[in-house]
């Protein structure tokens, strides 16, 4: 026999109650970010490996350990981990900031090579929103209220805890960035291979290092907190001001240093404590210098991703429904030459509501054809029959109740299954 055609490791086929959980979610954020006037964007799977080494970091864990990366004629590619270097990519390329301020909004498959695990895939879907042009900290209290909208929407606000910190300006990040390498550089024999590379790229994120006796180095660590010039604690304070007048709960994590490079200032992740061992369901702040970095005009930016998987599975496991796609109803013709009726009848009912409706197919013997129409999850089965042809009417037979048949004029057709859907 032929070998079985099988799934590469991380990836999923998704359908069913889980495809219809992550819709859910891609929707609402869909709906609500463009209520707030974000315009949809599309960006490429595949770009320049370099965009997101500049871009995130050489030492991130993202460029360094889970890309996807191959050559295409010499031309190094790679699956893009994330959105953002992207969609700065993109700005920059159309002149977009000049002079304006877009906001954009993109959902889709990102691509790390992680150990897969429940919550964790190597294709994973993200819903994030990018603002340019704009210093905060307006933007970002208004990217946070917005993530609580939508939260309210799918009833996860009080699954969900918001951490902010505040990585400061650039001068401010110097200066902590010198006194934390005086302060590890003597404990380097101690620190775990990955946090001895980021002394020298990027010391700051030695202080989000998993490793536990990386941790206990870093305990007492000098914190930026204290390198915090006056603009940088103006912009935090304003932040923290924003949020609490918009009602918006918060816990402020001096640990907090995100995993990516390209953030300063306001920084934010969204975590819970109901998804096992994933605890990030988003994360964003403000990324001042990376249109620069990636070759254009200086732009302040900020924005957030979430992880649309990780939403879905907590919707799951606090045992919020979803919406599934099953029909609504199914139609049969069981007279004789009744499928072209059949097909007008489905039509008519299409038409005139947002009903789903299944036609039966394929033939078969009545009682093959009612378990068909069982088995598709629809609430309702519509027969056509030579009987009711004659008098223009249709019957209705509910599949998951005890009410009895009825016969409806096709008059009445659609109020009738909408008052019973
Ligand atoms: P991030 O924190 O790397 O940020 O990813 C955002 C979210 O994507 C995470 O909080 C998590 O929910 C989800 N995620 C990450 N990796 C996986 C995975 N392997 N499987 C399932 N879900 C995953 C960013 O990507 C930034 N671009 C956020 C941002 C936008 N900052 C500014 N603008």
């Amino acid at each position: 026999m032929t070998e079985k055609a099988t799934l590469v490791r991380g990836m999923r086929d998704l359908m069913g109650e889980e495809l219809a959980g992550i819709r859910l979610v891609e929707e609402a954020f869909s709906e609500t970010l463009t209520s707030y006037g974000y315009e949809p964007i599309r960006m490429p799977i595949i770009e320049q490996t370099a965009l997101f080494s500049r871009g995130l970091g050489e030492s991130t864990d993202a460029v360094s350990k889970e890309m996807f990366s191959f050559d295409d004629s010499d031309d190094p590619l790679s699956l893009r981990p994330e959105g953002t270097a992207s969609c700065v990519r993109s700005v920059i390329a159309g002149n977009l900031a000049r002079g304006a301020q877009p906001k954009f909004w993109y959902a889709g498959s990102m691509f790390r090579h992680e150990r897969p695990q429940l919550g964790r895939y190597r294709e994973f879907f993200q819903v994030g929103a990018e603002a340019f042009g704009l210093r905060g900290p307006d933007v970002d209290a208004e990217l946070i209220r917005l993530v609580q909208d939508v939260f309210e929407k799918l009833s996860l606000d009080s699954a969900v805890e918001l951490e902010i910190n505040t990585l400061g300006n650039a001068a401010s990040r110097q200066r902590h960035r010198a006194a934390l390498v005086d302060y590890l550089l003597p404990h380097k024999d101690r620190l775990d291979a990955d946090s001895v590379r980021r002394l020298d790229q990027n010391p700051m994120r030695i202080l989000d290092s998993k490793v536990s006796t990386t941790q206990e180095i870093v305990e007492d660590a000098p914190q930026i907190s204290a390198f915090l010039d006056e603009e940088s604690l103006d912009h935090f304070e304003e932040f923290k001001s924003l949020l609490s007048r918009s009602d918006i709960d918060y816990k402020i994590n001096t640990r907090l240093v995100r995993g990516l490079d390209y953030y300063t200032g306001a920084v934010f992740e969204w975590n819970t404590e109901s998804l096992g061992a994933q605890k990030q369901v988003g994360g964003g702040g403000r990324y001042d210098g990376l249109c620069e970095l990636l070759g254009g005009a200086p732009c302040p930016a900020a924005g957030f991703s979430m992880g649309i998987d990780r939403l879905s599975l907590l919707r799951t496991n606090l045992e919020l429904e979803s919406p599934s796609f099953a029909p609504d109803v199914y139609v049969l013709a069981l007279g004789e030459g009744e499928e072209a009726r059949a097909l007008k009848v489905a039509s008519h009912v299409r038409t005139n509501s947002n009903l789903r409706v299944r036609s039966h197919q394929g033939g078969g013997k009545v009682k093959a054809r009612m378990r068909s129409a069982d088995r598709s999850g629809a609430k309702i089965a519509l027969i056509i029959g030579a009987e009711e042809a004659a008098t223009d009417h249709v019957s209705l037979k509910w599949l998951r109740t005890s009410q009895d048949q009825v016969s409806v004029p096709i008059s009445e057709l659609v109020s009738t299954l909408l008052s019973s859907t």
